[in-house]
């Protein structure tokens, strides 16, 4: 069973249709990215997941409870960090966690404390105060406070933001640690680099609606359509694949691009150490997320008029 499920949601406010059609789904296990600019409708989409605002159609569902008519079920099984999280910086992470522990009614919260701490990485720092927590450190506590509960569910709405590289990659790995133990992850960014190393599946949001959905892996590697060719010299190398068909180009200095699927690599390579070009290397070309986003976006911008969001191919 999906840990989230929404299907045929929108979101209208005042006159203005803010999330239009949303279907998506989200498995144990997996981190799951909202990638979109500003103003795609990724919040309001995820304040509708926590419960904060209600779909106007549409259901939402977590464990199979659906959000409107089975609320609490559906809500105990979700944490989320959406707006910026409340501690109080004078008291340690341990005594803010312990004042949420009791808010929430956790059972066993002494236990259940260690393990979050741990979870999140802040052991040997959680009877500092929290004033004297970096931005990173407070951001980890937030999702400590979202994990009290044991969610199978952890929502975070752009929870990188403002932190340095170093923070940004510590965060990833506890998300990916978390994932790794089973729970479900649906996290926004509107930075592609980041939902490209984090998660597994991307749904790229677009005025308030889905218009793709894939695997991240599929976007990096199932694309490759080109080969990178290290040579001695580009220039000769471009010459003699123009001259036999090749859809060459230099791509930078002593590297050629060249368009090909993967089985007509050997005859390429064969045809460079024909005219003696000395290979250095060859590897496919990694599409990034980014290059498949803008390639998205624009194929649905030229076929809008005909194509229905919907028919962009689910992974
Ligand atoms: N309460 C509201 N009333 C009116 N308009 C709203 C409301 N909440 C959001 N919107 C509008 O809905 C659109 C989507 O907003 P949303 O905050 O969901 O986008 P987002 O993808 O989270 O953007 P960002 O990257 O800036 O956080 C925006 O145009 C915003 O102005
Ligand atoms: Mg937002």
């Amino acid at each position: 069973m999906s840990v989230l499920t929404l299907e045929h949601v929108s979101k209208t406010i005042g006159r203005r249709l803010i999330v239009d059609d949303v279907n998506m789904a989200v498995e144990p296990g997996e981190v799951y990215g909202f990638l979109g600019p500003n103003g795609a409708g990724k919040t309001t989409t995820i304040r509708m997941i926590v419960g904060l605002i209600r779909p106007t159609k549409g259901s939402i569902r977590v464990m199979g409870h659906d959000i409107s008519r089975d609320r609490r079920a559906a809500l105990s099984h979700v944490g989320a960090i959406v707006e910026n999280p409340e501690t109080y910086s004078y008291l340690t992470a341990r005594q803010n966690l312990v004042h949420y522990a009791r808010l929430a009614g956790i059972p066993h919260a002494k236990r259940r404390i260690e393990e979050v701490v741990d979870l999140v990485g802040l052991t040997g720092r959680v009877d500092d105060k929290v004033k004297r927590y970096s931005l990173g450190m407070r951001q980890r506590l937030g999702v400590a406070q979202a994990l009290l509960a044991n969610p199978k569910l952890l929502v975070l709405d752009e929870p990188t933001n403002g932190l340095d590289p170093a923070g940004i990659r510590e965060f990833r790995e506890m998300i990916r640690n978390l994932a790794q133990g089973g729970m479900s992850v649906l996290v926004s960014s509107h930075l592609l680099s980041e939902i490209q190393m984090m998660c597994d599946r991307v749904a790229i949001l677009k005025g308030g609606r889905i218009i793709a959905q894939r695997s991240v892996s599929s976007l990096v590697d199932g694309t490759a359509s080109a080969a990178m060719i290290r040579v001695s010299n580009e220039n000769a190398a471009v010459r003699v694949l123009k001259d036999r068909q090749w859809d060459a180009e230099v791509s930078a200095a002593h590297v050629i691009r060249v368009r090909t699927d993967g089985s007509a690599i050997p005859k390429l390579i064969r045809d460079l150490v024909r005219a003696e070009i000395d290979i250095y290397a060859v590897e496919p070309a990694r599409e990034s997320l980014e290059e498949a986003f803008l390639e998205l976006t624009d194929d649905k911008l030229a076929s809008s008029s005909s194509t229905p969001a919907g028919g962009v191919a689910n992974a």
